[in-house]
């Protein structure tokens, strides 16, 4: 594949070609940060959530002392009372620093621009790299213009023109040395504009400053203001400040507005998880990358309460669990790292975070840092102290303690929250499993195929039935067998076209085993299987199918 860019818009095209996503309300032209997910998509959703709820709610890991894990679920509304975000720091602190440009009006979070320089090549013979192009720019005299994080070239191309006042400028080469592994994203360029050559690069990510200009319109900005990243809307009949509440943001309060409840129902005793998938909204200024910056987006949180003295155990714990869970379904050590928050990168209230990060196709290195490969949050693992039930105690005056009546002591207990996204999940698994390589077409000639080698617990459909053709009895076998399947499995029954045909659509959805009934089904009882990854086939006995597949999945 050519490079990343490349990559990701053929993931793209896949997902909506074959309805895994879909913009939202694309009739009517989309809304920017919205997505809908179609029949495969919602199965591969699904697939994610149960697997996170089977593997921590219903069945979770032993503990570092060997012993089981206490989790349960939990299901709070969307909507709470305002009071909760004004007690968890919502309200005054879930901001984005943001600017506007006062001639066109459109907003742009303040931190979070790369700035791009152009500026005359003053060798054009050598080679060029992105750390020359940073050094030659820093020379007083070059042209300088802000770029959102996350445009590609041909917006780069129009940008660059603007810059120069010139037509033609056309981007030449794309830079692929030392620190670039990532060509598909902006990262510097040679320019060429008639005779003479420019160099285009840039800082990631840069700050808005007082004399830059909107990317737009060359408009200037507004001094930086916050914005709140809560969604608001008004409940009953008034619309005014007392109905004002909000779409919840993350999932985690409605865990600690309803620890006390969950407590005082269940007897449970410390250390135990609360759990909880559920949908959670915020105005993200510029929704970017696909689905992974979304406005509206599901959350699969643990708030998992324990002792303040074993608090760091279970965050490494919990950190170490839930990197494995990813490695577990598929993803690979060289694209999923366990990144540390520095000190000075900490939310007030968290005592330490980690986050779990994936190489998407579009994440961008931060080259400051001397990354040569980008990453991109997948979920955070942190421990939030005592910060919220205290704060929630406090606003509400209920009582948020715990009484140990092992030691008789009584106090709010610690924290550790696993905090991750389904949607990030499934882009990441969806990156993960797209794949290109080669079969042959029905004539033996080798074509391309493209193929999604997606973990078979992740797999929307897990087995597909076909019979060769529709006539010799062969569609009524097949049914037969896709019925039994269908209880205990998605399955699928196609009877349409080619059959090497229907195996290449089955592949792009990720279905790990493709049963046909053909003319020796007749004879012996015999159905060939196929699989996926390899694209080899067996024979086996039409009634061992569901056994077969179950055991090769490990349903
Ligand atoms: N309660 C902690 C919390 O909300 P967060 O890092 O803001 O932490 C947790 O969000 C996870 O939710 C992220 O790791 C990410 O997977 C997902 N997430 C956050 N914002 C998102 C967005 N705009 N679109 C899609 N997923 C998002």
């Amino acid at each position: 594949m050519a490079n990343d860019q490349d990559r990701m818009e053929r993931i793209v095209s896949l997902a909506k070609r074959r309805g895994f996503i879909f913009p939202s309300s694309e009739i009517y032209g989309g809304i920017n940060g919205f997505w809908d997910y179609g029949p495969l998509g919602v199965e591969l959703k699904r697939n994610i959530k149960e697997a996170w709820w089977r593997d921590l709610v219903r069945s979770p890991p032993e503990g570092p002392d060997g012993k089981p894990i206490q989790m349960v679920g939990l299901d709070a509304a969307i909507i709470m009372n305002p009071k909760v975000w004004e007690a968890s720091g919502h309200t005054e602190g879930f901001t984005d620093p943001m600017v506007d440009c006062r001639e066109c009006k459109v907003r742009f979070r303040a931190d979070r621009f790369t700035r791009c320089f152009v500026c005359e090549d003053p060798d054009p013979g050598q080679e060029v790299t992105v750390r020359r192009i940073i050094n030659v720019c820093k020379n007083p005299g070059c042209v300088t213009f802000l770029n959102e994080i996350g445009s590609g070239p041909e917006q780069l191309e129009s940008l660059v023109r603007r810059a120069l006042g010139s037509k033609k400028a056309k981007l030449e080469s794309i830079l692929v040395r030392d620190d670039i592994s990532n060509a598909g994203s902006v990262s510097g360029f040679r320019v060429i504009d008639g005779q003479r050559s420019y160099l285009v690069g840039g800082e990631w990510p840069a700050s808005a400053e007082a004399d830059d200009r909107c990317p737009r319109c060359g408009g200037r900005f507004t001094e930086a203001r916050k914005f709140n990243l809560m969604l608001q809307t008004h409940v009953g009949a008034l619309e005014d400040s007392s109905s004002l509440t909000y779409l919840r943001p993350e999932t985690a309060q409605g865990i600690f507005a309803n620890y006390k409840n969950v407590l005082d129902t269940t007897r449970l005793k410390i250390p135990f998880g609360i759990a909880q998938i559920g949908k959670a909204f915020r105005n993200e200024i510029n929704p970017r990358n696909y689905t992974f910056r979304s406005r509206e987006f599901e959350m699969m949180e643990i708030e998992f309460f324990c002792r303040r003295s074993e608090a760091d155990k279970w965050y490494e714990y919990w950190r170490d669990a839930r990197f494995q869970w990813y490695v577990g379904l598929g993803l690979k050590g060289e694209r999923l790292r366990l990144r540390d928050h520095k000190p000075d990168e900490l939310a007030h209230y968290a005592k330490a975070c980690a986050d779990i990060e994936y190489s998407f196709p579009f994440s961008r290195p931060d080259y400051e840092k001397g990354e040569t490969v980008g990453f991109d949050e997948l979920e955070g693992i942190a421990n939030r102290t005592d910060f919220d039930l205290k704060r929630h105690q406090e606003a509400s005056g209920r009582d948020m303690t715990y009484y140990d009546d092992e030691t008789k002591e009584r106090f709010i207990p610690y924290v550790i929250e696993p905090s991750g996204g389904v949607d990030r999940a499934a882009l990441a698994f969806l990156c993960e499993a797209y794949d290109e390589d080669e079969a042959p077409d029905e004539k033996g000639k080798m074509r391309k195929r493209t193929v999604l080698r997606l973990h078979p617990r992740l797999a929307p459909i897990k087995v597909a039935v076909f019979p060769l053709v529709r006539k010799d009895g062969m569609p009524e076998k097949a049914r037969a067998i896709w019925a039994a399947c269908r209880e205990h499995m998605a399955a699928f029954y196609d009877e349409k076209g080619a059959v090497g045909r229907r195996y290449r659509r089955q592949d792009e959805a990720g279905t790990p085993f493709c049963v046909t009934v053909d003319g020796q089904t007749n004879e012996d009882g015999t159905v060939t299987i196929r699989d996926r990854d390899t694209m080899k086939q067996e024979r086996i006995a039409a009634e061992a199918v569901l056994s077969y597949v179950r055991d090769h999945l490990h349903l």
